[in-house]
């Protein structure tokens, strides 16, 4: 949450810091600024509510003559949206913006005596007002001293006055990656701000200190001395950060699912079988241990949660999936006979992050799985599967749901195949319907025109029910998260059995339940579900394989996927799930991509 860039070096400041902070917009959107260096060294400072392209009209007169400066666009934790709290913010001789969360802002307000001093509401402003306070004119010296002083979670890029052309970047926790390129230093929370400069870079370290200038970046560690960075390469280019003619990121990412799942599963095969040789990930870590805990946040919690309705019956051990923010505070059941497995798309949910820090401390191993190359989750676990989704823009979560599900499918294959629960034959025929499942994805994307019309009633109505039994269940969760998030209709998962104990008070007619009904061992207890609420006047979107045999009255509109294995039907009606809260937010004029309140890459708790 939050995006800051910082740039240094011969071209226009003003321009790359505001593309940058477009591409960085999904951290956040609630107001956005600059800070520029002019050419008589005079630091000048562009803040504005609302989002980047508010702050771009607003630069609009601003003379383009600065070659160094710094941006940032917030997404509100501490005080309200304003233009006093957008950053950057300025104190004495010291220009600073940030990401992520000081805790102990209040104490060290008392602390420090800066009541009354304090321009905006935010924590961030009391690291600009102790830095100043430490600053000496050694700016490696004063950031040594702030990081010994403040708590909690952190990227900074700072000015000093005194040092024209010069940004400091710190980092704990939240994310800082940086680059030399051909055309200057760079600094930024994530590569799509960097990927339009440089395929190479580097991610900060913790506890050391980038200083960038129109000429180089060095890093230094906290004694001062300089470490050399450790150089990586990105594996995708601009054009998979733009919309490359869609209207939508979303719609994009819905439609580059099938390319992404392709990525992330054949590099993976050997003899249609599935091989981490490539990621060393040993078969002794699937062997060893006893049980598994999934922990996660958002849609990628939702990845675990179908996961562990796949694995339990073909592992015969115990899964178990904790959405991470409870995890850290639940004195979790994890030892060394568990197998831990992380999964973010970014790498960063700072949630995600400490609970796998936990997870560790409690001696079990480790398994990320992660989109984000280089990404703190992945440095830190013990083995990481990388997703290949490329990367996601849009706020809500698509292709790295369908990505998450294609590595947790290809660990259950090969868990099964080395604990000796499938054999060669079995996990050749279950990769083989990994596969098949693409292009049943690729048929619902083609269909996507006929969803269109599905959404006229759900727009007019506040609430809708996703229910459905087993796998369907886990699929159902993140249908309804989908729908509410973007499309700000009220909608809840459940059970399909679970819904006569209480919710069915909630089904009259005309409210909309989507059914899903993929899987054959409880295909008629669910119809029978179905049942209970159409005779309450309920508007059924019942979602089936192609020939599953139902009566026409049963559903208001019925959406079939083609014929497929039970156990990866999730990938077609993710798409159908997708498409549906893709349209209603779009029939209802909201903003697709940016949806309100939200951020991607949530680095605060
Ligand atoms: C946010 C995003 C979700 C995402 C969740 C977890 O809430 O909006 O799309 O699923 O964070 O993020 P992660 O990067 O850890 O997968």
């Amino acid at each position: 949450m939050c995006g800051i860039i910082g740039y240094s070096g011969p071209l226009e400041a003003k321009k790359i810091l505001l593309d940058g902070l477009s591409q960085l917009e999904y951290r956040g959107y609630d107001s956005a600024g600059i800070a520029l260096f002019d050419t008589l060294s005079n630091i000048r400072l562009i803040k504005r509510t609302g989002k980047v392209a508010a702050l771009r009209q607003a630069c609009a007169k601003e003379q383009d003559s600065s070659h160094c400066g710094i941006g940032h666009t917030r997404w509100a934790t501490h005080g309200g949206v304003t233009d006093a709290n957008a950053h950057p913010h300025r104190a004495g001789r010291v220009t600073l913006i940030h990401n992520g969360i000081i805790e102990n802002y209040h104490n060290l307000t008392n602390e420090f005596g800066l009541e009354g001093k304090l321009v905006s509401q935010t924590d961030s402003e009391v690291a600009a007002c102790l830095l100043d306070q430490f600053y000496r004119g050694n700016p490696l010296e004063a950031i040594k001293e702030l990081t010994l002083h403040i708590e909690g979670s952190y990227a900074f890029c700072v000015l000093f006055d005194d040092r024209p052309g010069e940004i400091y970047g710190i980092r704990k926790v939240s994310p800082l990656v940086a680059a030399y390129t051909r055309s200057g230093a760079l600094i930024a929370s994530d590569l799509t701000a960097l990927i339009p400069y440089t395929r190479k870079y580097f991610v900060v370290p913790e506890g050391h200190v980038a200083k960038l200038t129109g000429y180089k970046i060095s890093l230094y560690d906290m004694e001062g001395t300089p470490v050399s960075p450790e150089i990586m390469e990105v594996n995708w280019n601009m054009d998979s950060a733009m919309k490359n003619g869609f209207p939508h990121f979303m719609l994009k990412e819905i439609h580059e699912q099938p390319q992404a799942l392709k990525n992330t599963i054949l590099p993976r095969m050997s003899k249609g079988l599935p091989d981490f040789t490539d990621d060393n990930i040993p078969d002794e870590l699937f062997c060893q241990c006893t049980k598994i805990h999934m922990i996660a946040c958002g849609t990628a919690m939702h990845a675990g949660m179908v996961a562990r309705a796949l694995m339990e019956p073909v592992l015969h051990i115990p899964v178990t999936v904790s959405i991470a923010s409870e995890f850290r505070y639940e004195d979790p059941l994890v030892d060394q006979d568990t197998l831990a497995v992380i999964i973010s798309q970014s790498g960063e949910t700072i949630d995600t992050l400490a609970a796998l820090r936990l997870a560790k401390s409690r001696g079990s191993r480790t398994l990320a799985i992660v989109n984000v190359k280089g990404s703190t989750i992945a440095r830190e676990s013990d083995f990481v599967l990388y997703t290949h989704a490329g990367p996601e823009i849009a706020v809500a979560s698509t292709k790295a749901y369908s990505v998450q599900l294609a590595a947790l499918y290809m660990i259950t294959c090969r868990m099964a195949l080395v604990r000796k629960n499938f054999t060669k034959d079995q996990a050749a025929a279950f990769l083989s319907g990994l596969l098949d499942a693409i292009p049943a994805m690729e048929t619902m994307i083609a269909r996507k025109e006929e969803e269109k019309h599905l959404v006229t009633h759900l727009i007019n109505q506040s609430d809708a029910f996703f229910i459905g039994r087993g796998l369907d269940y886990a699929f159902s969760l993140e249908g309804a998260l989908k729908l509410k998030e973007i499309s700000y209709i009220h909608a809840e998962a459940y059970a399909a059995g679970e819904l006569k104990h209480g919710t069915i008070a909630l089904i009259a007619p005309k409210v909309p339940v989507i059914a899903i009904a993929t899987q054959e061992h409880v295909f008629l207890k669910t119809i029978s579900n179905v049942r209970e609420v159409k005779a309450r006047g309920a508007f059924v979107i019942l979602l089936t394989k192609e020939h599953a045999q139902v009566d026409s009255s049963l559903a208001d509109i019925h959406i079939r996927i083609p014929d497929m294995d039970d156990r990866f039907t999730v990938f077609p009606i993710a798409v159908i799930l997708q498409l549906m809260a893709y349209y209603a937010s779009i029939g209802k004029n909201l903003d697709v991509d940016q949806p309100r309140n939200l951020a991607k890459s949530v680095t605060v708790e």
